[in-house]
């Protein structure tokens, strides 16, 4: 990497680290959930750091939050840089900090130059990107380009019992002196620095990944109901038991998805079981599914296979099941210009590089279906994430940060 001096790498240490601090949990990682108190206060921080150099701080109805640095022709649409500050329940300090802190210190490093950049450069911090919390995810880009619902979503009942239009007020509210924007606005470009939250880069040894795609995801919510009964006299013949029904159609799942694919992904992340007594025959098993795969026909296939195992599942067992589609994201291609941008700038920093797909799923794929877009990838330790223990090198987070800096100045000029 030749030696000119872009970004200041310990500047953007120190905010991980006290950004780390906002929600940090025993065993190092974060717990900073979508639209909670740990996020507006994350959200303030930022706010406050942005006013403190100047910038101009807004956000809109579903709390995206930007900042934004003019240049020399405010009127053109921005290259907007960015990522998310939620986290997983037990997430790590990297997973969206490190694109969204990076992308502010691409803004502190052109204010530090005193570059004039041709197009405003702007940062977005995007709204419930893990969907963890209050379904979907991507919550904040979905509406930014007009694809997802803010009014639809107001009733939502978050995982934590709170409703998502009241959340929503409160983080709005915590930010009085922000002026509030429309939602979505014409973008030049996106351009999102994340975690590869995978061992691919790792294993290759190499530093910097060019996503050109993201896998689809969808997201299913599987209810069975059946009949509370005593666990002591009730016999086989007399039960309606959907946690019987639950558990033969996640094991005949489990046998029939990813061992035919290796591509496919499918997972049960959450299951309540109702009422959850020790010596009653359940009555309600709500459940989670997950579901992955880079092309949309085999993605709806396995959706279609994990309705037939469930309604049969709920037949043997006298059950009702009723399923709902709570998250859909086909897969999408990123822009071949912002690929090249990336990887241009890594041949003039003289960084490796891959071209990987994103098995996870991010904003930049539903930015991609206003503007060109694409994503930098960093190694994470054993590839792992969504997990306290996700960790980045300080080297590989400057090796990042610098990129994005080279990417952002080809890209507004
Ligand atoms: O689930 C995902 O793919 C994203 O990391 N939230
Ligand atoms: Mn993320
Ligand atoms: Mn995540």
């Amino acid at each position: 990497m030749n030696a000119n001096p872009t970004i200041d790498g310990q500047r953007l240490l120190q905010r991980i680290a006290e950004f780390a601090a906002i929600g940090a949990t025993p065993a190092g990682g974060v717990n900073r959930q979508a639209l909670s108190l740990e996020d507006r206060m994350a959200r303030r921080r930022l706010a406050e750091l942005a006013v403190a150099r100047g910038f101009c701080v807004y956000q809109d109805a579903i709390a995206n939050l930007f900042i934004r640095r003019v240049g020399r022709a405010p009127s053109l649409p921005p290259v907007l840089i960015g990522s998310h500050l939620d986290s997983q329940p037990t997430g790590g300090r990297f997973d969206g900090a490190l694109g969204t802190l990076s992308a502010f210190e691409v803004l502190e490093s052109l204010e530090d130059a005193g570059a004039v950049t041709e197009r405003p450069v702007e940062v977005a911090c995007w709204t419930n990107e893990e969907g963890s919390r209050f379904f979907p995810g991507c919550m904040g880009s979905m509406a930014f380009v007009g694809a997802g619902d803010i009014s639809g979503w107001q009733e939502m009942d978050g995982a934590d019992g709170t409703k998502l239009a009241d959340e929503l007020q409160a983080t709005l509210a915590a930010l009085p002196e922000v002026e509030m924007r429309p939602v979505g606005h014409s973008v030049a470009a996106f351009i999102e620095l994340h975690i590869e939250q995978g061992p691919v880069l790792e294993r290759a040894n190499v530093p910097i990944g060019i996503v050109t795609a993201v896998q689809g995801t969808k997201w299913l919510q599987v209810s069975l109901t059946g009949e509370a009964a005593h666990a002591g006299t009730t016999p086989p013949a007399y039960r309606r038991d959907p946690l019987a029904a639950a558990v033969e159609a996640i094991a005949s799942l489990q046998q029939a998805v990813m061992p035919a694919d290796p591509s496919a992904r499918l997972t049960v992340g959450r299951m309540i079981v109702e009422p959850g007594s020790i010596n009653v025959v359940p009555e309600r098993v709500t459940l989670t599914l997950d579901l992955r795969h880079p092309e949309k026909e085999v993605l709806a296939a396995i959706e279609a296979r994990a309705g037939t195992e469930c309604r049969a599942a709920a037949r043997r067992h006298r059950v009702e099941v009723s399923i709902e589609k709570r998250f859909d994201m086909a897969p999408g291609k990123f822009d071949v210009s912002v690929v090249e941008a990336i990887a241009n700038a890594c041949g003039r920093l003289d960084i490796p590089t891959m071209k990987m797909v994103s098995g996870a799923f991010h904003d930049a794929l539903f930015l991609s279906r206003v503007a060109p877009a694409a994503m930098i990838f960093v190694p994470c330790r054993d590839g792992i994430s969504h997990n306290e223990a996700e960790f980045v090198s300080p080297q590989n987070i400057e090796i990042g940060a610098r990129v994005l800096y080279e990417t952002v100045r080809e890209l507004a000029g």
